[in-house]
C-alpha cells in the first residue's frame, strides 16, 4: 500500500536564505550556511524546508527578481552548494521546496535585455507585455504597481512594458509558448537536481485580461490590495472583485500542465503550493482541484486579529472550503512579506495561536525565526531595502523588518549569524532570542515549538476531522474561548486576559504559557494561552 502523501499534513519551515546563517563572513546568509544548520532545523520537528529564491539576481526585490532561474546567485554559493544542501536535507529526512517565480523575470534576464534591443512587436518583446504609448504619450492603461507608482515603464523607443511589481521585474507574457517551455525546463531542472516541490510565487498573477483598458478606480484597487491599508471590508471586497490581473481563469490551464509534469515524477510525490491572494475566498479552492496544485496558502491568519469570533470564522471556513475539493488547508502566521506574528499580535498571543494552529488539520508553515518568538527588527529608514519603500517614496515602510537575520548565539550583534556586518542591523535586545539562550530555557518559544511539533506527529497527524466543541462554537460569539477535538486530543485557547475555568479532563500534554491548575474538577487555563489535553 502506498504510504500517506508526505505533504498532506507536513510542517514546512520557510528559510529566507539571505537572513538564515552566513558561512563566509560577508554579512549575508548563504546555501552552505543553511546546510550547516540543517540539524537544527530537523530537530525542530519539521518535515520540509521551503527556500525563498537563491537564483542569479540583482536582488532588487530580495531575489524575487530572477535573472537566471537555473543557476545560483554567487552571494548564496553555486549549484554544487545547492546539490549538497538538498542531499544533506534528504539524509536527515527533510524534503526541500524551491520557490519558483513565474509572474516576472528581472530586467537583467537575457530575454529582457534582448527585448529592449529588439523592435516593437518582435518575438523577443512578445515574451513580455510591451505596448505602444497612448497617443498622448501616457502608458497603455492606468494600473498601479503593487509596490506603488505606475505599473508601466517606458523604454527608449517609446513603448511601455508592464510590471505589477518593481520596474526591474517585467511581467512575463504567458500567452507565449516560449515562456511556457522555459518554465517547464526550470521545473525539471530543479526536480532533476533533487527538490521535492515548489512554492509558486504570485501564482494567481500570470494571466492578465483587458490589458488595454483603464481600471475605473486604480488607486482604490491598489489600496484594497495592500494589507497595511485599513478599509471597510465590503468596499475592499467590491474592489477586489474587479482586479483584471489576478486570478483569471487562464492560470488554471497552466497549473493543469504543471501537474502533469509533477506527476510524471511518479513516486517522488512532487508537490506544489500556490501563493494566491484571491477573492472571494472560495476561489482559492480552484488552485487545489484534483488536477491542479496540491496546496494553496491561506493568508487569513497572517492578518487576523487575536479575536475568537474572527479566528473561528476564518479557520472553519478554510477547512470547509478546502473540503469541497478534497484538500486540506494550510496555515501560516508569518512569512517574509508580513510583520512577524509576535510583533503583530503580541508575545503570549502568538504562542497561544501557534499551539492552537499546530493542532489543526492540514499543513503548517513556520517562517524561520518564528520558532524563537522573534519580533520584527527595528529599522531606520536608511537601513531599508524593500523596493516598495522606495517606489512609494517612504509611504510604505516595506517588509525588511521581518527579514532581519536570525540570532544564533552570544550577547551582541550579529549574534553568531555572521562574522561580518549583518546586511540589516540586529537589535541589542535580541540576545534573549538567540537559539543558544532559548535552548537552555524550558519555557522558551523554541522549546514550545519543539514539544508541540513532536506531539503533533505523534497524536495529530492523520487523525482526521476537527470537531468544534459545543462551548467553543457558542463561545465564539463572545470570542473568549475556542476549543476543538481531534482524535484523542482536546485543544483549547483562552483569548481573554483572565484565567478561564474550563471542563477539560485528561492529561495535559503541552501548554503555550503559564501554570495549569486543576481545582474542583475544573482546569484553570491562564490568560492568553492554549493547551492540548490527551484523553
Ligand atoms: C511574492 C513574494 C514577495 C515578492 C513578490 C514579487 O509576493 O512573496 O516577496 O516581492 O511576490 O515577486
Ligand atoms: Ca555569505
Amino acid at each position: 500500500m502506498k504510504s500517506r502523501l508526505w505533504w498532506k499534513e507536513a510542517v514546512v519551515y520557510q528559510i529566507y536564505p539571505r537572513s538564515f546563517y552566513d558561512s563566509n563572513s560577508d554579512g549575508e546568509g548563504d546555501l552552505p550556511g543553511i546546510t550547516a544548520k540543517l540539524e537544527y532545523v530537523k530537530a525542530l520537528g519539521v518535515d520540509a524546508i521551503w527556500l525563498s529564491p537563491f537564483y542569479t539576481s540583482p536582488n532588487k526585490d530580495g531575489g524575487y527578481d530572477v535573472a537566471n532561474p537555473r543557476d545560483v546567485d554567487p552571494r548564496f554559493g553555486n549549484l554544487t552548494d545547492a546539490k549538497i544542501l538538498i542531499s544533506r536535507a534528504h539524509e536527515l529526512g527533510l524534503r526541500v521546496l524551491a520557490d519558483i517565480v513565474p509572474n516576472h523575470f528581472s530586467d537583467q534576464h537575457v530575454w529582457f535585455q534582448e527585448a529592449l534591443k529588439a523592435e516593437p512587436n518582435s518575438p523577443a518583446r512578445n515574451r513580455f507585455h510591451f505596448y505602444d504609448a497612448r497617443p498622448d504619450g501616457t502608458p497603455p492603461n492606468n494600473w498601479i504597481s503593487l509596490f506603488g507608482g505606475p505599473a508601466w515603464t517606458q523604454t527608449l523607443d517609446g513603448q511601455y512594458y508592464l510590471h505589477l511589481f518593481d520596474s526591474s521585474q517585467p511581467d512575463l507574457n504567458w500567452e507565449s509558448s516560449e515562456v511556457n517551455d522555459d518554465f517547464e525546463k526550470t521545473l525539471r531542472f530543479w526536480l532533476d537536481l533533487g527538490v521535492d516541490g515548489f512554492r509558486i510565487d504570485v501564482a494567481h498573477g500570470l494571466v492578465k485580461e483587458n490589458i488595454l483598458e483603464n481600471h475605473p478606480d486604480p488607486q482604490g484597487l491598489s489600496n484594497a490590495l495592500r494589507l497595511d491599508v485599513d478599509m471597510d471590508s465590503e468596499v475592499r471586497n467590491n474592489l477586489l472583485a474587479t482586479v483584471p490581473f489576478f486570478d483569471r481563469q487562464g492560470v488554471h490551464e497552466i497549473y493543469r500542465r504543471w501537474r502533469k509534469l509533477f506527476d510524471s515524477y511518479g513516486d517522488r510525490d512532487v508537490m506544489a503550493v500556490a501563493e494566491a491572494w484571491v477573492h472571494p475566498p472560495v476561489n482559492a479552492t480552484r488552485y487545489v482541484r484534483a488536477d491542479e496544485l496540491h496546496q494553496v496558502f491561506n493568508f487569513d491568519l497572517l492578518t487576523a486579529p487575536f479575536d475568537g469570533a474572527f479566528l473561528f470564522e476564518v479557520i472553519d471556513r478554510s477547512i470547509e472550503l478546502n473540503a469541497t475539493v478534497g484538500a486540506l488547508p494550510t496555515w501560516a502566521l508569518s512569512n517574509h512579506d508580513s510583520p512577524r506574528v509576535a510583533s503583530r499580535i503580541g508575545e503570549l498571543e502568538s504562542r497561544a495561536l501557534a499551539l492552537f494552529v499546530f493542532a489543526l488539520p492540514g499543513s503548517a508553515y513556520v517562517y524561520a525565526g518564528q520558532e524563537l518568538g522573534l519580533p520584527d527588527g527595528e529599522l531606520h529608514d536608511n537601513d531599508r531595502q524593500d523596493p516598495s519603500f522606495f517606489r512609494s517614496k517612504g509611504e510604505i515602510k516595506g517588509r525588511d523588518g521581518a527579514r532581519v537575520p536570525l540570532p544564533w548565539t552570544g550577547e551582541s550583534s550579529p549574534f553568531g549569524f555572521s562574522a561580518g556586518d549583518p546586511w540589516l542591523p540586529m537589535s541589542k535586545s535580541w540576545k534573549v532570542f538567540t537559539v543558544e539562550n532559548e535552548n537552555s530555557d524550558p519555557e522558551s518559544v523554541l522549546n514550545l515549538y519543539r514539544n508541540a511539533l513532536a506531539l503533533r506527529s505523534q497524536h495529530l497527524v492523520n487523525t482526521g476531522d476537527l470537531i468544534w466543541l459545543e462551548s467553543a462554537v457558542h463561545g465564539a460569539k463572545n470570542a473568549n474561548l475556542l476549543s476543538f477535538r481531534r482524535g484523542s486530543i482536546t485543544v483549547a485557547m483562552n483569548l481573554s486576559s483572565q484565567v478561564q475555568e474550563i471542563d477539560l479532563s485528561g492529561k495535559v500534554l503541552v501548554q503555550s504559557y503559564g501554570k495549569i491548575e486543576i481545582a474542583n474538577g475544573k482546569l484553570h487555563l491562564p490568560a492568553l494561552s492554549s493547551i492540548w489535553c490527551l484523553s
